[in-house]
């Protein structure tokens, strides 16, 4: 080890996401559960990782499979009790993971005691809670439309009201300014630190200070009073990694939600450089190329904007997004190469790297015969949307393909074994019929194999300074098959350098480094000036 500095123990960190629902069933009933996570601990160790984010497993009607909370103080049946929640924060402890809550604090289930109370009268202590417009029934507020397709207002005849969702009619927006439900939300939130866990991940943070009259959802104006008064409140005091998802953010309220000074979350979760396919006025499912070298550009960017000011979280996949080795990568030929080459170029950088489940196994997107296989409640509003307002069902399809949050959902590919050893009984979704190459058993016995590049990254980041405050220079701009970049520090210099294509590139600044000692690389040959088919290689130089 070269130096050490005194950083907050999360800015060295990597972080592990799990899909409760599709990690491990422990019962036979087909869905993942917390006794499964129990039974999985010792992996998670293995891989080095220091955090797991549990995607929501509080009490739900599961109609986005969690985000919609019936009960922020108990557990869904299906996942198990909270007694079984305490074991797993403690026999992780003891593994020296804390456990990441998911707080959805942008909306409820409607099958919420408070909403469920909201509904019965406009002078219900609890009204107030939620969004409500007077109206006619038949004539919305306004046009805004929710994310999983419709209007964003649905009637209450018996009220004579709308109230307000950006999400599913089973997810009613919460009423942020109301005081009342600021100060439940933060009791809630200090009843879980009570419980022992090790920090929050905020879904859709920056929706919560809406303003549906003047069409503003993303980054209201009381958004930052409200999140400093949450961390006042609650994350600071204790000693919590917080992380906020927001879709909305940008290089410089990044800067707010993560600031040094800790008065907001520890770091942002932003979407920028995964949206970069993104065409204006379209949605995620109009397919587009993949722009690289905006990709570079964007990351860059962030790299740079945010260092000292802020801090970022490093992630190529989550439970909303394809599969990485499908989408940057390649899933067939070069499967293994480009998953170890995607993940060099991110965990080399600034931030706090985040690795979601079977992404270290190089899992990939899956392709279900036809629409009845598919559980995502976006994926099957779009179909049924698209399909009538005149798609052809099979392009549609090929979006779904693509895009779908199911790419991500299907269960953990754990053994060769029946039902890749997910469950003993019929899994909730369909495993993708590559498990008996891509699982785990295999790979972890292989030094050569996703997983085992994937432990060695993680060890990196905790043996190398330079990756945690290094600064970053992006090289080779321009360059439609290189990513290439430099972190430098007092004691190192790295260079992080990858072939994002199928075909081979020049590289001549390899060159240079030709005396450096070669910490991963993901070919056996010896370093060249032209990179091999994702081809990847970091690089140390000591100073
Ligand atoms: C976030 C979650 C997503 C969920 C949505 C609504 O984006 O990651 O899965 O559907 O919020 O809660
Ligand atoms: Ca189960």
């Amino acid at each position: 080890m070269t130096e050490q500095r005194k950083q907050p123990w999360w800015k060295n960190a990597v972080v592990y996401q799990i899909y409760p629902r599709s990690f491990q069933d422990s019962n036979g009933d087909g869905i993942g559960d917390i006794r499964g996570i129990i039974s999985r601990l010792d992996y998670l160790a293995d891989l080095g990782i220091d955090a797991v984010w549990l995607s929501p497993v509080y009490r739900s009607p599961q109609d986005d499979n969690g985000y919609d909370i019936s009960d922020y103080q108990d557990i869904d049946p299906m996942f198990g009790t909270l007694d079984d929640m305490e074991e797993l924060i403690a026999k992780a402890k003891e593994k020296n993971i804390r456990i990441i809550m998911d707080l959805v604090l942008n909306h409820t289930s409607d099958e919420h005691r408070w909403f469920l109370e909201a509904k019965k009268s406009k002078d219900n202590p609890y009204h107030d809670y939620y969004v409500w417009r007077d109206g006619v029934e038949g004539e919305y507020p306004n046009d805004m439309r929710a994310s999983f397709g419709g209007s964003a207002w649905e009637w209450v005849p018996e009220l004579q009201q709308y109230y307000f969702h950006q999400f599913s009619v089973k997810q009613p927006d919460l009423n942020w300014e109301n005081p009342k439900v600021r100060r439940e939300i933060y009791d809630m939130i200090l009843w879980w630190m009570d419980k022992g866990v090790g920090g929050f991940r905020l879904d859709v943070i920056d929706q919560i200070a809406k303003e549906p009259d003047k069409k503003i959802t993303n980054n209201g104006p009381r958004l930052h009073e409200f999140l400093q008064e949450m961390s006042r409140e609650t994350f600071q005091k204790g000693d919590l990694i917080t992380v906020g998802e927001a879709w909305g953010a940008n290089t410089e309220n990044a800067q707010l939600y993560s600031n040094p000074d800790g008065s907001e979350f520890s770091m942002v979760f932003q979407f920028e450089h995964m949206m970069l396919d993104q065409q204006p006025g379209k949605e995620k499912w109009d397919l587009a190329p993949l722009p690289f070298v905006k990709l570079k550009k964007c990351m860059a960017k962030w790299q740079n904007e945010l260092c000292g000011k802020g801090w970022n979280s490093l992630f190529m996949d989550n439970h909303d997004l394809p599969r990485i080795v499908s989408h940057w990568g390649d899933d067939g030929k070069y499967r293994v190469e480009s998953a170890k080459m995607l993940s060099a170029v991110f965990h080399g950088m600034q931030g706090t790297p985040y690795i979601y489940q079977g992404e270290e196994l190089g899992m990939t997107n899956v392709k279900f015969a036809d629409i009845s296989h598919y559980r995502d409640i976006e994926t099957l509003n779009m179909y049924k949307e698209r399909v009538e307002a005149g798609y052809d069902p099979e392009d549609v399809m090929k979006s779904i393909y693509a895009k779908s949050r199911d790419n991500a959902r299907t269960p953990m590919q754990w053994s060769s074994r029946e039902n890749a050893g997910f469950t003993t009984g019929t899994p909730w979704i369909e495993i993708n019929p590559n498990y008996r190459e891509i699982n785990a058993e295999a790979e972890q016995q292989d030094p050569d194999s996703v997983f085992s590049w994937y432990r060695t990254l993680v060890h990196l980041r905790k043996e190398y300074p330079v990756f945690v405050d290094g600064a970053f220079e992006l090289l080779m701009e321009e360059d439609e098959q290189v990513f290439a970049y430099v972190r430098e520090n007092d004691g190192s210099r790295m260079l992080v350098c990858a072939n994002f294509t199928g075909t081979p590139a020049a590289c001549p600044l390899l060159d240079e480094w030709k005396d450096g000692e070669v910490l991963v690389h993901n070919y056996k040959a010896d370093v060249e000036t032209e990179l091999k088919p994702y081809e990847a290689v970091i690089v140390r130089k000591q100073k």
